[in-house]
């Protein structure tokens, strides 16, 4: 009956596909609980390597049923191509569950989140373009579409009615861009309803009766804790709850229900998009850490900011999720540093913090105070236990745990399925 959580504790990009893959094969179900095709996740088993943006990484796993959930926006062109791409490789598809109650993202969304990024100039999010926002901005004004809505075309016509009347006065007359065609949309999305009907479910029935009956559900979180809408560093946040709370929403469950919550962590820390970023280093440093941890953006690219670990960021992620372990990923690329900084506080306008600050304005002017610890130089990418990590490796762990406030039950040594190491078991 264990439902775990999984969050991302920073900024995103944290490695939660690796953390996935290793319970994978000891989980019923892998549950996606909010966001949609902007998240990243890269999967390395043997000598294949899988990117995925919207499936949940449990699709990889023969056993396991991956599951869409509510809570999640979905882009059906990337649903089917993702699903499609794997298929020719052979993985099978077929077990994936789909929410009907879950919000589509539409061909206006996408648009909008393109042209309001231009339009906000220096002061833009940075977002993916992948009409995230929009998608969950009409979803709380009540004029989204849902995938139920494909099932029912006159619901579907009339949705479209109701959301062109406003979205096209905005492109056309605001934005100056070319409206969407009503006739195009509902053809385009009728024509997604046959593909989509095999895999909708009522999904939260569905996962509350696996419970039921002894089985293992995994919620697996995209984007990171600071991205959180509520606990991020608004606005520069993704549009939803990546943090636990969310998940329960997201996925139609009970908060008495969740008997786990892993953070993971990056043994440093790295963000894209826009926004406040203490550690962040403008120097060699954040270029080494870079091209060391391979630190490029799997949906759009671009190139991750990269900065030291922060250790107050770490901590307020266990606070707000209440984190009972942490999966410490990528230890192996700070080999070869003779000192690491580890953030442990700020000074902000004059005042010393040692917590995130409260307001944003000071958080943006956050100088962050650093603790060096002994590096090592041993390449730890072939260790499979903690003790055969070298001593000053073991003791940056031992710390990083201390200052996190929460035990670290794994580590990860490289991008490899085997280049885990589990302390404790995260099932
Ligand atoms: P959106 O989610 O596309 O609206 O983008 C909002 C912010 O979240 C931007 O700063 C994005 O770069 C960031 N973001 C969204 N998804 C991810 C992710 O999976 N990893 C890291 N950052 C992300």
């Amino acid at each position: 009956m264990p439902a775990i959580t999984l969050v991302g504790a920073q900024w995103g990009d944290e490695g939660k596909g690796k953390a996935t893959d290793l319970v994978g094969n000891r989980v019923d179900y892998v549950v996606r609980y909010q966001g949609g095709n902007n998240a990243g996740h890269t999967v390395v088993i043997g000598d294949q390597k899988y990117a995925l943006h919207l499936l949940p990484s449990g699709i990889l796993s023969p056993d396991v049923v991956p599951v869409i959930a509510n809570g999640v926006v979905i882009d059906p062109a990337v649903l089917f191509e993702e699903l499609r791409g794997l298929r020719e490789r052979g993985v099978s598809t077929e077990r994936l569950l789909v929410s009907a109650n879950a919000h589509m993202i539409m061909p206006y969304h996408r648009a909008l989140d393109k042209v309001t990024e231009r339009f906000l100039g220096k002061g833009r999010i940075g977002t993916t373009g992948r009409g995230i926002g929009p998608t969950y901005a009409d979803k709380i004004s009540r004029t989204g579409i849902r995938v139920q809505d494909m099932f029912d075309p006159k619901i579907l016509r009339q949705k479209l009615e109701l959301a062109l009347n406003d979205k096209n006065q905005v492109l056309t007359k605001v934005f100056n861009r070319r409206g969407v065609d009503l006739d195009q949309v509902f053809d385009e999305y009728m024509g997604y309803a046959e593909e989509l009907r095999p895999f909708v479910a009522d999904t939260s029935l569905e996962l509350n009766k696996a419970l039921d009956d002894g089985k293992t559900v995994y919620l697996e979180g995209s984007q990171g804790t600071l991205l959180d809408i509520d606990h991020g560093t608004y606005p520069f946040v993704t549009s939803s709850s990546p943090t636990a709370g969310g998940a329960c929403a997201g996925a139609g469950l009970g908060p008495t229900r969740i008997t786990k919550v892993v953070g993971i962590v990056k043994a440093y820390t790295t963000r894209v998009g826009s926004g406040p970023f203490p550690t962040e280093l403008h120097d060699e440093w954040g270029e080494w850490l870079r091209q060391k941890g391979g630190e490029y953006g799997v949906t759009t690219g671009r190139n991750r900011r990269c900065g030291w670990f922060d250790a107050p960021i770490a901590r307020y992620a266990t606070r707000i999720n209440g984190i009972t372990d942490f999966f410490l990923t990528k230890l192996d690329v700070l080999s070869g540093l003779e000192r690491i900084p580890v953030c442990v506080g700020y000074e902000a306008n004059g005042t010393r913090h040692d917590e995130i600050p409260m307001t944003q304005t000071d958080f943006h002017h956050a100088v962050p105070v650093y603790e060096y610890l002994d590096g090592w130089n041993e390449d730890i990418s072939h260790a499979r236990s903690f003790e055969e990590l070298p001593k000053t490796a073991q003791a940056y762990v031992r710390t990083l745990e201390e200052m996190a406030g929460a035990p670290i039950s794994a580590i990860g040594v490289g991008p490899g399925r085997d280049q885990t190491l589990e302390l404790r078991s995260l099932v």
